[in-house]
């Protein structure tokens, strides 16, 4: 962990521990309102792979780049660093931190930035986009399972929801949502990753998998 700063408790570089010790959202958001300056010099280095790996999907499964496209816990705007670098022009981003989504918005890669919180009702209506992606989001601490519900109504019928879970969530409570939803027949899966390290200079022992459905 790294030391404190004259903020109170909160560590003055991105910590991964206290991210996934978040008590609830309105913690989670603080911490990343505080990291937001050095997040991506932080998760960089630490080799992060979330983003290239779901952009493989985005590239297969979402075939017009003009289209809308929310990125949900957008952070800092690094997912729409490279759907726009591959030509996707209508992107949308919102997260619960303020500050980080200052960054997202200093990228200029985004049509609209918008703070909310996943896990509560998203102010979009249903069938917004064409394709939502989530990278980085569905951890520990971070935003819950019944997020997916939203992000699957504010995707249009036969639009794609690209996401990333880690692993240890995946099984203690993600794995049911996605059935259910499967069951409801609000979805159905379109392909999945093997768990891999994603950011394999810092931990390798943390892994996630990249899923994407088709919303029907
Ligand atoms: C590890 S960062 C990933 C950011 C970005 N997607 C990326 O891949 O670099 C996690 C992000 O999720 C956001 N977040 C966590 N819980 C959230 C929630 N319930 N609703 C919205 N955003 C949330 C955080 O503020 C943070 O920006």
């Amino acid at each position: 962990m790294s030391e404190g700063d004259d903020s109170g408790n909160l560590p003055s570089t991105y910590d991964l521990s206290s991210v996934f010790a978040a008590k609830d959202s309105r913690e989670v958001a603080e911490l990343y309102d505080h990291w937001a300056d050095d997040y991506e010099q932080s998760i960089l280095s630490w080799g992060y792979l979330t983003p290239a790996v779901t952009s493989w999907f985005v590239g297969r499964f979402v075939e017009d780049r003009g289209a809308p496209v929310l990125d949900a816990g957008a952070g800092t705007g690094l997912m729409g660093d490279v759907l726009a670098t591959l030509g996707y022009s209508d992107l949308v981003a919102i997260d619960i931190s303020e500050n980080m989504l200052a960054h997202a918005r200093g990228k200029g890669v985004y049509r609209q930035t918008g703070r909310m919180e996943l896990g509560q009702e998203l102010d979009f209506p249903t069938g917004a986009f064409a394709a939502v992606v989530a990278t980085g989001v569905f951890a520990a601490g971070h935003a819950p399972p019944e997020s997916l519900d939203e992000l699957a109504r504010v995707t249009r019928n036969g639009g794609s929801v690209i996401f990333s879970v880690r692993t240890d969530v995946l099984e203690d409570t993600f794995g049911a949502t996605l059935e259910r939803l499967e069951e409801e027949g609000r979805w159905e899966r379109l392909d999945e990753t093997r768990p891999f390290s994603h950011l394999p200079l810092e931990d390798p022992e943390l892994k996630l998998q990249v899923f994407a459905y088709r919303v029907r």
